[in-house]
């Protein structure tokens, strides 16, 4: 073996490795690094015994603690399942006012009510609910088929114009297309109906006429005082706030095709407490009745 050679400046043994005249000094590793890494390694050995570390060809060894994450999360997705269960049947078999009137109720309802809403129905009605045309605000206190808790309920469940034996139905005609009116009378029932809430645009136009059109054509339906019938879903034609648009030129294009809004059915495409829960956050939304 070839003598250890000292360098002579620092004092330190060399290691013999020699590039370009530089050396390499033997200097040893810090006392405590050495200590910290032996640590290491005994916790390492210590950890497989203890805990799932090694893989093997279709498992892992477990460790004497079998430890699991995923056993864990699953067992805590589980338990949040069966609270959810138990207060989800509770909602079941209470009937809309009392989960309205009770507090505990009340949050679980309003809490899968707005997540269902954000799921379904944001898609139509805005995630505020406010709306798009066509597509009603369910913020404010105007309701074209009612309100209250149970007539909300009924809607969600069984739709408007939708595939369902109980959908709500109600059409307006298409008094244009269908020549049950011509144009002239097309226009000025229209004036007549912008004219009800101070509506512009209805000059030139035949007010008087489009009266007497619109109680002998509309007031069946939107009733004489053209305030609306919510057994119908015929909105109420007086209060400014539109459906479709409250302009001369919309409302002609509506008296002319008629409308049609179709809202589909949730039987059966939710569950009974997400409907519920639904027909309750949307009462509480600001214009329950
Ligand atoms: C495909 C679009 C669409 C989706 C999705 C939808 N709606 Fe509607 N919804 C409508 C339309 C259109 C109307 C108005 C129908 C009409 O002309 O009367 C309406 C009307 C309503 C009404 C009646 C409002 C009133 O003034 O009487 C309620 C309540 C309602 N929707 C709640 C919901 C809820 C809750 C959901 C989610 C579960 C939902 N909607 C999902 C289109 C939709
Ligand atoms: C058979 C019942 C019926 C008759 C008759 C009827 N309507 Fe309607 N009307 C409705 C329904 C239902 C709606 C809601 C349509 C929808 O939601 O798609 C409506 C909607 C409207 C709207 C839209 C309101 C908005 O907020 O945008 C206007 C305007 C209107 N009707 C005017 C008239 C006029 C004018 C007549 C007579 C020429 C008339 N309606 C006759 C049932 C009727």
């Amino acid at each position: 073996m070839a003598k250890k050679e000292v360098d002579a400046i620092s004092g330190v043994e060399t290691t013999g490795h020699e590039w370009d005249g530089l050396k390499e000094l033997n200097n040893p590793l810090p006392r405590w690094w050495i200590l910290t890494f032996y640590a290491t390694c005994i916790w390492a050995v210590v950890y497989w015994v203890l805990m799932p570390s090694w893989p093997l060809i279709s498992d892992y060894t477990r460790g004497i603690r079998d430890h699991s994450q995923r056993e864990i999360v699953m067992d805590e997705v589980a338990a949040l399942q069966s609270a959810r269960a138990d207060q989800g049947e509770a909602i079941v078999n209470a009937d809309l006012e009392t989960i309205k009137s009770s507090p505990d109720m009340l949050q679980f309802a309003m809490a899968s009510g707005r997540a269902a809403f954000g799921d379904n129905c944001a898609g139509c009605h805005g995630t505020g609910a406010t709306g798009f045309t066509g597509f009603p605000n369910l913020n404010d206190d105007e309701w074209i088929w009612g309100g209250s808790l149970e007539e909300i309920s009924h809607t969600i469940h069984f739709g408007i114009r939708a595939a369902h034996d109980e959908t709500r139905v109600g059409d307006m005609l298409a008094f244009g297309r269908d020549e049950i009116l011509d144009r002239e009378q097309v226009r000025n029932v229209a004036s007549y109906v912008v004219s009800l809430s101070g509506g512009e645009g209805v000059e030139g136009a035949d007010i008087e006429e489009g009266k007497v059109i619109f109680e002998d054509n509309c007031a069946s339906c939107h009733g004489e005082d053209a305030k609306g019938t919510k057994e119908l879903g015929a909105p109420n034609l007086t209060d400014n706030i539109w459906l479709y648009g409250g302009d001369v030129q919309t409302v002609i294009e509506t008296v002319h095709n008629g409308r049609a809004g179709m809202m589909p059915a949730w039987d059966g495409r939710l569950d009974e407490a997400t409907i519920k829960s639904l027909a309750v956050f949307v009462h509480s939304l600001g214009g329950g009745q």
